[in-house]
């Protein structure tokens, strides 16, 4: 089985990817670190012990992580999607255990450093813990096996600005940093997730379930599809909700359910409409005013198989 760590900001669409991955034969999470974003950092750990606690995994350690950006002084949450808890107000059952002392880019290092090469990184919020864990450790990207990260919006509109998704915008400077290190990294952005749109029938179903994932998930849902509702679904007529988190956790369990290109992603950091805006030059030949830049390319899925992806999270839940 892969190890696995999960960088998250719980989050209701991040609580339904945990809840899809905590019974997948092929992987176990070995730790779970929580991130400013959605929530504060602390408020996710509380989270991610109670989805731990609700799936069954009441030993997985959670450590929770930065609660600022890098360079951004302002904490900025996505509570008005979310709900104020993070999880649409509902609670699931008391966690009985506390997270660890350590912080959650302490112990990505830690266990990096103890399984060289084995680990696989699924990112879900702001890349700060990765950012500040590079600087722990600056061999982690040969010491972690592969991350595989939620962000980004490439050649599609973003969902908090015009130009950036809410992953990039959180932290610019972490994603910055983190695609420019060299990492064995896969990008999931928007471009792919915008189409993991669950409707009624879907969600209906998970309703309909007695078992204690899909019960979980449905309660959690229940805020943010009322706002996606809301936003999107107006347009489309539509009860529903985008599940960008659990498409990445699909694509890191099975990769052939996307496909993919390879290219150097750079984040604008400086602009005042555009900062985190995450760009890819597709020209294929640089000038003497912008020259080529020496980053290792990340592979960036651009389209996945979306009925077969949201049918492994249903099934799962
Ligand atoms: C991302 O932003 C968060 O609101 C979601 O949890 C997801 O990780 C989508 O842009
Ligand atoms: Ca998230």
């Amino acid at each position: 089985r892969r190890r696995l760590v999960v960088d998250t900001d719980p989050g209701v669409d991040d609580a339904v990817a945990l809840l899809y991955l905590v019974d997948q034969p092929e992987v176990e999470i070995v730790a779970v670190g929580t991130v400013h974003g959605n929530v504060p950092s602390a408020t996710g750990a509380d989270n991610a012990l109670r989805i731990l606690e609700a799936a069954g995994l009441p030993h997985v350690p959670v450590a929770v992580g930065a609660n600022l950006p890098l360079n951004q002084e302002e904490l900025l949450t996505g509570q008005f999607i979310h709900g104020e808890n993070g999880l649409s107000g509902h609670t699931g059952p008391a966690p009985q255990g506390r997270p660890v002392a350590e912080s959650a880019a302490e112990q990505l290092v830690r266990l990096a450093r103890q399984h060289p090469g084995e680990l696989s990184v699924l990112a879900l919020g702001p890349l700060t813990n990765i950012a500040l864990a590079l600087l722990l450790e600056p061999r982690l990207p040969e010491l972690v096996g592969e991350v595989v990260w939620m962000g980004g919006a490439i050649d599609v509109p973003g969902n908090v600005t015009a130009h950036a998704d809410a992953n990039t915008w959180h932290d610019a400077e972490a994603a910055e940093l983190v695609l420019a290190a060299g990492f064995a990294l896969t990008v999931v952005p928007l471009d792919v997730t915008a189409h993991a749109w669950v409707g009624s029938d879907w969600l209906d179903a998970l309703a309909n379930h007695s078992g204690p994932r899909a019960q979980f998930a449905h309660q959690v849902l229940a805020q943010y599809v009322h706002v996606y509702s809301q936003l999107m679904g107006g347009a489309r007529g539509e009860r529903g909700c985008l599940l960008h988190d659990p498409v990445a956790a699909v694509i890191l369990l099975e990769p052939s359910l996307a496909r993919y290109e390879e290219h150097q992603v750079v984040v604008e950091l400086a602009g005042t409409r555009t900062r985190g805006a995450t760009l890819v030059d597709r020209r294929g030949f640089h000038t003497p005013a912008d020259p080529a830049d020496a980053r290792k390319p990340v592979r960036v899925a651009v389209a996945a198989d979306m009925p077969a992806v949201l049918t492994r999270i249903q099934h799962a839940l």
